[in-house]
């Protein structure tokens, strides 16, 4: 079996677990209004690529961690991603109707329950990393690192940007400064979660973190370049958006050559990061190749 065969079947293994866990962490005993708690399930649910919950159990791995330890960390990271994406495509943000192949949480369910939806997935993140890792000083460290990852300097402040840069000619420190911090932060949040539940040492870290901010940057310039030839059907997203709004964009800045060369030079970068981590890094070096090559 090929390198890129054998990650599917972990990728599809390790997908099940995370989904399961999703599943039973949003079945809400009692007290969540029916129609919130089905507009969390349906976006959360959907099928996405998992692609963080991935990154924060190879890290784990990669660092010679037990997987189920780092399993609610997994969900964590996919609710705050799930959060971004629901408000991401708000008639306010970026005003899309498509996600994950489905109509988008507010097209569904409206703005009032999508806005709340993801307001509920943010703070379920942080119930999840309390209550679920173990022990509780290694608990309050991931949530300190989510927050960090997920607050006004990184995620939100890269959307706000982002949102900005429809209306200002930005160059490319522009451009790196919003993929890093509104894509590339949660990727490199991820793999501190992985790392830090595996009780990693600080030099472990570093190169993971290497890693997450090199993949974090080529993965947002893939997205940029399936903006503009992927296929919506396949992506399970609408195309053609970002020169539509005006975004600044890879392609839109340097073309699709360039851009496709500039995300490859990342990908080696990254997987040239976590070579001393040796083989108990295989999968997050197949992970990396796997982003350049993806179609959704
Ligand atoms: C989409 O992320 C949003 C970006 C940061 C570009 P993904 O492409 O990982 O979306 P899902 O989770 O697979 O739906
Ligand atoms: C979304 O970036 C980033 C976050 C949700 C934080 P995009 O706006 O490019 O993502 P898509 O293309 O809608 O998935
Ligand atoms: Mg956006
Ligand atoms: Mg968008
Ligand atoms: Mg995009």
């Amino acid at each position: 079996m090929s390198s890129l065969g054998k990650l599917d079947r972990q990728m599809q293994e390790l997908r099940s677990r995370v989904d399961a866990a999703l599943d039973a962490y949003t079945n809400f005993a009692g007290g969540c209004p029916d129609h919130l708690r089905e507009a969390i399930r349906y976006s959360l649910l959907a099928p996405g690529k998992r692609l963080r919950p991935l990154l924060v159990l190879w890290a784990c791995e990669a660092c010679r961690g037990d997987l189920a330890a780092a399993l609610p960390a997994a969900c964590a990271v996919e609710m705050i991603h799930t959060y971004s994406l629901i408000h991401d495509d708000l008639p306010a943000m970026d005003d899309d109707n498509l996600r994950r192949g489905q109509p988008t949480c507010h097209k569904q369910f409206g703005e009032g329950i999508a806005i709340l939806a993801g307001d509920a997935l943010l703070a379920l993140a942080f119930e999840v990393l309390s209550e679920d890792i173990e022990p509780a000083d290694r608990a309050a460290v991931c949530c300190g690192v989510l927050a960090h990852a997920a607050g006004a300097t990184e995620l939100v402040g890269g959307q706000a940007d982002d949102l900005a840069g429809e209306f200002f000619c930005g160059g490319l420190d522009v451009l790196e400064s919003i993929h890093r911090r509104k894509t590339g932060a949660m990727f490199c949040a991820a793999l501190q979660l992985g790392a830090i539940s595996a009780g990693a040492s600080d030099g472990e870290r570093q190169m993971l973190d290497a890693y997450g901010k090199n993949l974090g940057l080529a993965f947002q310039i893939v997205d940029d370049l399936l903006d503009v030839n992927g296929d919506a059907a396949e992506l399970g997203k609408n195309t053609g958006k970002d020169a539509g709004r005006g975004k600044l964009t890879f392609p839109g800045l340097f073309g699709v050559d360039e851009s496709r060369r500039r995300a490859e030079s990342l990908v080696v970068a990254a997987c040239g990061a976590i070579q001393p981590l040796g083989p108990h890094a295989a999968s997050l070096e197949c992970l990396a190749r796997y982003v350049l090559e993806r179609k959704h």
